[in-house]
């Protein structure tokens, strides 16, 4: 592999309160290590390894905000109750005495099933319309008095994050779970405001969540969304065809108070509309900052050989070029840009990457995801 200049990804980035040392986000990733859903020293010692180790914002895994059924899975942290909200503290303490910034993930997975454990959480299991994916019900449809509870708890996990000193706060809007959910017509069948045929009517109950977030943060702390095309009841599936139906996406959602946009993908070098700028024109996150001129972090397969779905069949990756990647940094085409499995197998990635020590570079293993390396 012939190493690259990698300088323009390590150039500082402001945005509101929040000042990063360079442009290297570790993406959010479900661990379950978290027993009773509280994170442990094991934990603090993962994310302050990738913290000593010049990442420079990392993102939690999801972390279930205060419903019954926001999580699916018993390992995963809490962000909520004292013993989970201490282990957080202890967390961004860390962190931030290693010199890192975070953010917590903060997550509802509407219907969802794990795929990695039959636990099922207390109910109601809840979602717009009582679907897990078009046409499988599970659980109940939400009722107004949900739909409040359900925002009052997001306003709090973002309170909670700005009184223990994270830095920032990221929504998780992608994926297939809840607040994706509403914008998917085929798991959003409701006929009252929250659903409707356009994407701006099923947007309103995420938009409410972040205008409550705003409302709970104040003005100066940074709210930064997750979302996807993709769903993984459905990889092919698009909620935006077009530009137009990007911006008619977007820009509510940042005009509520989002700060940046996390515009995730299985491959960062995939375009969003190659009918329109070619088959190397921009990428999601590169389409969503031109539409809306909000700073945006792409994601998908850095510096890796195969795709993260595939992670979850076993499959390991060896490491790749970073040149597409600068090449579109450097044309700023986004802002930020996030790491996922190669964080796993080897917490000083962006060191070595810094230090241009590709021959040090790690594939990612499969196994890994069996233990917090
Ligand atoms: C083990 C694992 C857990 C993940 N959990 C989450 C999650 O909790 N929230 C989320 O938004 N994305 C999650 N993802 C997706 C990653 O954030 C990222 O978008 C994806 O892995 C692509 O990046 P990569 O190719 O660099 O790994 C997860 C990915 C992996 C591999």
């Amino acid at each position: 592999m012939s190493s690259t200049d990698v300088s323009s990804l390590f150039q500082p980035f402001r945005i509101k309160s929040l000042d990063l040392k360079n442009r290297i986000v570790m993406a959010p990733m479900t661990r379950s290590f978290s027993p009773e859903g509280v994170p442990g020293d094991n934990v603090t010692a993962y994310y302050r390894r990738r913290a000593e180790n010049e990442v420079g914002l990392i993102l939690s895994e999801g972390t279930a905000i205060d419903r019954p059924a926001a999580k699916n899975d018993p390992n995963v942290p809490f962000f909520h109750g004292d013993a989970p909200l201490s282990g957080w503290s202890n967390v961004i303490e860390a962190v931030h005495k290693a010199g890192g910034k975070m953010g917590p993930q903060i997550w509802h997975v509407g219907a969802v099933k794990s795929f990695q454990t039959d636990w099922v959480p207390p109910s109601p299991i809840e979602s717009p319309s009582g679907l897990e994916a078009p046409n499988a019900p599970r659980g109940e449809a939400m009722s107004d008095e949900t739909i409040a509870d359900t925002i009052a708890a997001y306003a709090k996990a973002a309170a909670d994050s700005q009184r223990l000193g994270f830095d920032t706060l990221e929504i998780h809007g992608a994926h297939g779970y809840l607040l994706d959910q509403f914008f998917w017509g085929l798991t959003n069948a409701r006929d009252d405001r929250f659903g409707g045929q356009t994407i701006q009517e099923r947007s309103r109950f995420p938009v409410e969540v972040v205008k409550a977030i705003r409302a709970a943060v104040g003005p100066d702390y940074p709210i930064i969304l997750r979302l996807s095309q993709w769903k993984q009841q459905d990889y092919k599936a698009r909620l935006a065809e077009t530009p137009d139906e990007m911006a008619a996406w977007l820009l509510p959602l940042v005009e509520a108070g989002v700060d940046v946009l996390h515009c995730s993908q299985r491959r960062f070098w995939e375009p969003e509309f190659a009918e329109i700028d070619g088959e190397n024109g921009l990428n999601f996150a590169g389409w969503a900052k031109k539409l809306t001129g909000a700073a945006t972090i792409s994601v998908g397969s850095v510096g890796l050989s195969g795709d993260f779905i595939a992670a979850f069949g076993g499959e390991s990756s060896a490491p790749t070029s970073l040149a597409n990647l600068v090449q579109r940094m450097e044309r700023e085409e986004f802002d930020l840009i996030a790491v996922g499995r190669a964080l796993i197998s080897d917490p000083a990635w962006a060191a070595k990457v810094h230090a241009g020590d590709t021959a040090a570079l790690k594939d990612f293993n499969a196994a890994d995801l069996g233990q917090l390396v």
